[in-house]
């Protein structure tokens, strides 16, 4: 757990600090890894560039009522970027002044840099589930079939990615179907002849693709004692199980996925690298990712 002291809406009101401040905002954010991450990364970019020893990113708990004031007031009082963390990624995007092209089609940011008029709204979720899935597993999106479980907000941001990255095809599962249907309806506009099939997760289809790249992006497992929210044995052999939880460091599925002697890999990676895309994007440096990446585990350690 981290130390870093959780802020609040009323701090904010009385805010100042000399220095340049980025901060992670959520409910709950107490648990957030990315202070930490953050500021490894920051120390260790000031030992060549010193203007960094004055940068510094914190940790705010701010409610979704209270998203609109502390959006101006994080701007009024210069911080330089944000993360935006559950529940804000879609609430924030009609307080934005410009956003870029994924922001569009996924409905969510996650990385709000300062401009002149207003927050400038990503994503760098998508980056950051594409560069794990290579760094943990050696593979791409381009030409997988991917089965993505859940149809919720982060399973959103993944399918949009999945599509971006021209995976050959997608089967998204999902435990309530008018949700999925609502997904996948709308990922037909960016699929172009990519085939998007949605499935009922609670009775998984005979017909699932072999050799396919499985992808968890339910809350199925954040609870230690959650089951898988799939049998991997419904599936012919997968290429590999990327499950977007980190904490615990090992689900029920991904336990499943390692006594099937398949590779697998936890969000910590995407985390981290989500992180990393955010930290280019407001400092416009080079960013050192292991060191994002060794205080992530060490943070993360149970
Ligand atoms: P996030 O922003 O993390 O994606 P979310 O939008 O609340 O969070 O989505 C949570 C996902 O986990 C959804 O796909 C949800 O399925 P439902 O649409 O059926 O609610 C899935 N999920 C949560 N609890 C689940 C459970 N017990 N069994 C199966 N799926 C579950």
């Amino acid at each position: 757990m981290s130390a870093e002291p959780v802020h609040t809406l009323a701090d904010l009101e009385n805010w100042s600090f000399a220095g340049t401040a980025l901060t992670v905002i959520g409910r709950p954010v107490a648990h957030s890894l990315s202070p930490v991450i953050h500021n490894a990364a920051l120390a260790v970019m000031a030992e060549t560039a010193p203007e960094f020893s004055m940068w510094r990113y914190f940790k705010f708990d701010i409610a979704p009522e209270e998203l609109p004031r502390a959006l101006k007031l994080f701007h009024q009082k210069n911080f330089r970027g944000l993360n935006l963390t559950v529940p804000h990624k879609a609430l924030a995007i009609e307080h934005l002044a410009s956003s870029d092209a994924f922001v569009k089609a996924a409905g969510a940011a996650n990385t709000l840099t300062h401009t002149a008029t207003g927050w400038s709204g990503a994503n760098t979720d998508n980056y950051g589930l594409s560069a794990a899935l290579r760094q943990d597993l050696g593979l791409e999106l381009k030409g997988a079939d991917v089965i993505l479980l859940g149809a919720g907000g982060a399973a959103r941001a993944a399918a949009i990615e999945c599509l971006r990255q021209h995976c050959n095809s997608l089967w998204i599962g999902n435990r309530t179907q008018p949700t999925l249907s609502a997904l996948v309806e709308n990922l037909k506009s960016l699929a172009g002849d990519i085939p998007v099939h949605g499935f009922d997760l609670t009775s998984p289809p005979t017909d699932l693709p072999a050799n396919a790249l499985v992808l968890n992006a339910t809350s199925v497992g954040l609870k230690p004692d959650d089951r898988a929210p799939i049998d991997l044995q419904k599936i012919a052999r997968p290429v590999a199980v990327y499950d977007m939880i980190y904490r615990p460091p090992q689900t029920a599925l991904l336990r499943q996925a390692a006594a099937l002697g398949l590779p697998t890999a936890n969000g910590l990676s995407m985390l981290v690298h989500q992180g990393a895309r955010s930290l280019e994007i407001w400092s416009g440096a080079n960013v050192p990712v292991d060191v994002m990446q060794a205080a992530a585990l060490n943070a993360a350690k149970p």
